[in-house]
């Protein structure tokens, strides 16, 4: 059986965040489709060279392209998998082609938890992120500063500023949440799987809530069964 989280919310809202610690605490593979992207971008694969403009403007990647990486993650997928999408579905055409996909694997969504933070906190958040460079790990250079400005904690490597946190493609990126994305809530409203967090408040709150949704399922026994996806 194969079961599966989303987390939902505008860019800036803590879905990378939150889910790194919910991995740690409950054992869930980790699909970020934008840390999935990146990598792609970096390693000049054909994936990336498609990918990358889209990413700078801010815009969306084609639908069939983020199918396509996502059922092939799925592929790599072992019996009894848990899963958490991060940045994915972003669509209506992405989100039925992934309930299909998991049908097919005789899997299914067990929540959608959408983590919900004003505007204001979002812009605040992305022009302020910084990500390393060698392990991936995200900091804020005011909410979650570094130990030492521009080095990671926990690797050592260099922080840099994503080239989509300038200001003008974050303005962007919002924009495209809302047309976009937006319809995701009441699809999943309409299923029964919404769950809204307020993601306003600092990243241990916020787990410590999206753990008390997500405890009924069992899924905080399986800590460091699965690992990062990516
Ligand atoms: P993606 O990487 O998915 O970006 P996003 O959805 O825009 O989300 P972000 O990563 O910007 O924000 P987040 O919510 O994860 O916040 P974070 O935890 O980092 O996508 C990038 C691009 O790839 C897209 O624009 C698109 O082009 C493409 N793409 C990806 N998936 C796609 C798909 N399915 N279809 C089509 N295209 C796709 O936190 C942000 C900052 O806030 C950090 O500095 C952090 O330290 C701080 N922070 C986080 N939580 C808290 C908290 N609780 N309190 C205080 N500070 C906090």
């Amino acid at each position: 059986m194969l079961e599966a989280i989303i987390l939902l919310g505008a860019p800036g809202a803590g879905k990378g965040t939150a889910a790194e610690r919910i991995r740690e605490q409950a054992g869930y593979t980790h699909i970020s489709t934008g840390d999935m992207l990146r990598d792609a971008v970096k390693q000049g694969t054909e994936l990336g060279r498609a990918a990358e403009a889209y990413m700078r403007r801010g815009e969306l990647v084609p639908d069939d392209l983020m199918i396509r990486l996502v059922e092939e993650r799925l592929n790599t997928a072992g019996d009894g998998s848990f899963f958490m999408f991060d940045g994915f579905p972003r669509t209506l055409i992405q989100a039925e082609l992934l309930e299909e996909a998991l049908r097919k694997r005789d899997g299914k969504i067990t929540h959608v938890l959408l983590l919900e933070s004003p505007r204001e906190v979002l812009m605040q958040r992305l022009t302020g992120r910084r990500v390393c460079r060698r392990c991936g790990a995200i900091y804020h250079v005011v909410n979650v500063p570094p130990k030492r400005t521009g080095i990671c904690d926990l690797c050592g490597g260099e922080l840099y500023q994503r080239a989509d946190d300038q200001e003008a493609t974050v303005v962007n990126r919002l924009e495209v949440y809302r047309r976009q994305t937006e319809s995701l809530i009441e699809h999943y409203e309409r299923q029964g799987l919404l769950r809204r967090v307020d993601s306003s408040q600092g990243p241990d709150k916020l787990v410590a809530d999206i753990m008390r949704i997500l405890r009924p399922t069992g899924r905080e026994d399986a800590t460091h069964r699965n690992c990062r996806g990516g």
